[in-house]
């Protein structure tokens, strides 16, 4: 893949580009939309990535290539267009991903430069999996390298989560420019979205990821995400009548919870519900990783998608389906949808042995309910965001 997209590279501006990033997807084992509650979360990367070949110009332009869409677009970085939110028509593309990591570092006090590039990779797009995020991190590094100022990379998970809240008005929590930047092959990261301290914790070796795509896509940008994060900030609001010390859900029991959930009308009480026992189940899974019970970790992941499903209110019949065919396959430790939910993808945590039995029966169950084909892959936890070759 990095020789792939050297050579789209050289094909489309006649020079080799002077770095080749990779950044990678990511999968939630635990902690569905609880990361802007500021809650607790267990994401790992994935082998699947994202990759950006760039070079340096001498103007400020930004002259993008979206290889595997055959697209391009230049953008001026002296004159980006205006934030998502604040267009008569707020849609948003591929590009203005770039236009919101460019934004951002200016945001920030940098001086991105102008800048060469293609972008390609293998990692499904809005499935999930955080293309976008992914996209973000990998022109984050290319940026640093070829501007010569270095984030780091906490700072770099800020910078591409403000182009997602600033510019791109998707009110989204910092988990996936996080894991994506901190993550260490063979680990999950735990991280506590409030204080952003965070531990990698070991898979078991034997432990692989199975993923299976439903093949519907949901952009995120103007979706339910952000009627969930204001049922969040509505319910902390209600429930401050009787617990005025908390600031989000995270700060909530599950003991003050049942205590005083009649504040809450629904939806707002299974919301609550779900960010309460999530917050719990994540910080439960990085208890039992860290003592090499995958088999616990299974268990909270089926938890996780049984309350994202009934509670919260995110899942579909398609994510249902290969999630219950991956439950009841000898070997599989747990399944969930990952990423928000609304569509993409299912991720398994698997006993190595089961790889190929549950992806079979995720991609029989599937095709049997939809007539249709899901795309299954298997991945071990994948490393962090890095430079993979540069001259
Ligand atoms: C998306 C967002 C994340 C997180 C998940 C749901 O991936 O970008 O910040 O909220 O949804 O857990």
């Amino acid at each position: 893949m990095p020789d792939k997209v050297a050579a789209a590279y050289r094909a489309r501006f006649g020079d080799s580009p002077e770095v080749v990033v990779r950044a990678p997807g990511r999968v939630t084992l635990l902690g569905a939309h609880i990361d802007y509650s500021e809650g607790w979360v267990l994401p790992a990367a994935i082998e699947r990535s994202v990759y950006v070949a760039a070079g340096r110009r001498t103007d400020r332009l930004l002259d993008l290539l979206a290889a595997d869409l055959d697209d391009s677009r230049r953008l001026d970085l002296d004159a980006l267009p205006a934030p998502v939110p604040r267009r008569s028509s707020p849609e948003s593309g591929w590009a203005d991903y770039a236009a919101a990591v460019g934004w951002s570092l200016t945001e920030a006090g940098e001086r991105p430069v102008g800048m060469s590039v293609v972008i390609a990779g293998d990692l499904p797009m809005a499935s999930g999996l955080s293309s976008s995020a992914a996209l973000e991190s990998a022109l984050l590094l290319a940026w640093e390298r070829l501007s010569g100022f270095r984030l780091e990379p906490s700072a770099r998970a800020r910078a591409g989560h403000r182009a997602e809240t600033g510019y791109l008005g998707l009110h989204s929590g910092i988990m996936d420019q996080f894991v994506i930047v901190h993550a260490r092959r063979g680990s999950a990261v735990f991280l506590d979205c409030r204080t952003l301290e965070h531990e990698l914790i070991a898979l078991p070796d034997t432990a692989r990821l199975v993923v299976a795509d439903t093949g519907v896509q949901r952009r995120l940008v103007g979706s339910e995400f952000n009627t969930r994060r204001r049922q969040c900030r509505q319910a902390v609001e209600l429930l401050r009548g009787a617990l005025p010390d908390i600031a989000t859900l995270r700060d909530v029991t599950p003991a003050d919870l049942e205590a005083h959930a009649g504040l809450l009308p629904p939806p707002l009480d299974r919301r609550a519900r779900h960010v309460v026992g999530e917050c719990a189940r994540a910080r439960a899974a990085a208890v039992a990783l860290r003592a090499g019970d995958a088999a616990a970790v299974g268990r909270l992941m089926r938890q996780s998608h049984e309350s994202s499903r009934d509670l919260y209110e995110v899942s579909l019949p398609e994510l249902d389906t290969l999630a219950a065919a991956a439950w009841e396959t000898p070997g599989c430790l747990g399944a969930r949808f990952s990423g928000a939910g609304f569509g993409g993808c299912v991720a398994a945590l698997v006993e190595a042995e089961a790889a190929e039995a549950v992806a079979t029966a995720m991609a029989r169950a599937f095709e049997g309910g939809f007539g249709r084909c899901a795309e299954v892959f298997t991945s071990a936890a994948a490393g962090a965001a890095s430079p993979v070759a540069f001259r």
